[in-house]
């Protein structure tokens, strides 16, 4: 049996089947967008994170068919027009990824709080990421590319 639910993924509205009891992680992936990664499964590490309304959220803890009448962000829908987000440009420039396992979920949940405070202090983005495990980079370098990309972003809303 299979559920029919209508959401906007990425901007994309769209009506489509998914089944009782599958979690978001595994819909998104099934669609295609990979980007979404499965780490521990049981909402200990970040790795699936997406936004829902602009929320983060575990995908692996979510039911598909609570997404009905909502909005899913993903990695692959940031990108504008070819233009990367001034958080993957930061996250490039200043080398926060290793294995790029925990990137997606990482950016997603900073995007949701710089969209609220750009000018976050180190203090907020470490609380902020502290449900996003990252085995390879130490931390550092993730904060202060969300801090620069969060002046980039505040910046841009002045012009
Ligand atoms: S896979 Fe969802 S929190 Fe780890
Ligand atoms: S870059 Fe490898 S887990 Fe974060």
């Amino acid at each position: 049996m299979f559920l029919t639910i209508e959401l906007t993924i990425n901007g994309q509205k769209k009506k489509l089947a998914a089944k009782p009891g599958q979690t978001l992680l595994s819909f998104l992936r099934e669609l295609g967008y990979t980007g979404v990664k499965e780490g521990c499964g049981k909402g200990e590490c970040g790795a699936c994170t997406v936004l829902v309304d602009g929320q983060p959220v575990n995908a692996c803890l979510y039911l598909a068919v609570q997404a009905q009448g909502k909005e899913i962000l993903t990695i692959e829908g940031l990108a504008q027009q070819g233009r990367l987000h001034p958080l993957q440009e930061a996250f490039i420039s200043e080398s926060a990824l290793q294995c790029g396992y925990c990137t997606p979920g990482m950016i997603l949940t900073a995007k949701a709080l710089l969209d609220k405070n750009p000018r976050a202090s180190e203090e907020e983005i470490a609380h902020a990421i502290a449900g996003n495990l990252c085995r390879c980079t130490g931390y550092s370098k993730i904060i202060k590319a969300i801090k620069k990309a969060g002046e980039v972003m505040a910046d841009n809303v002045r012009i």
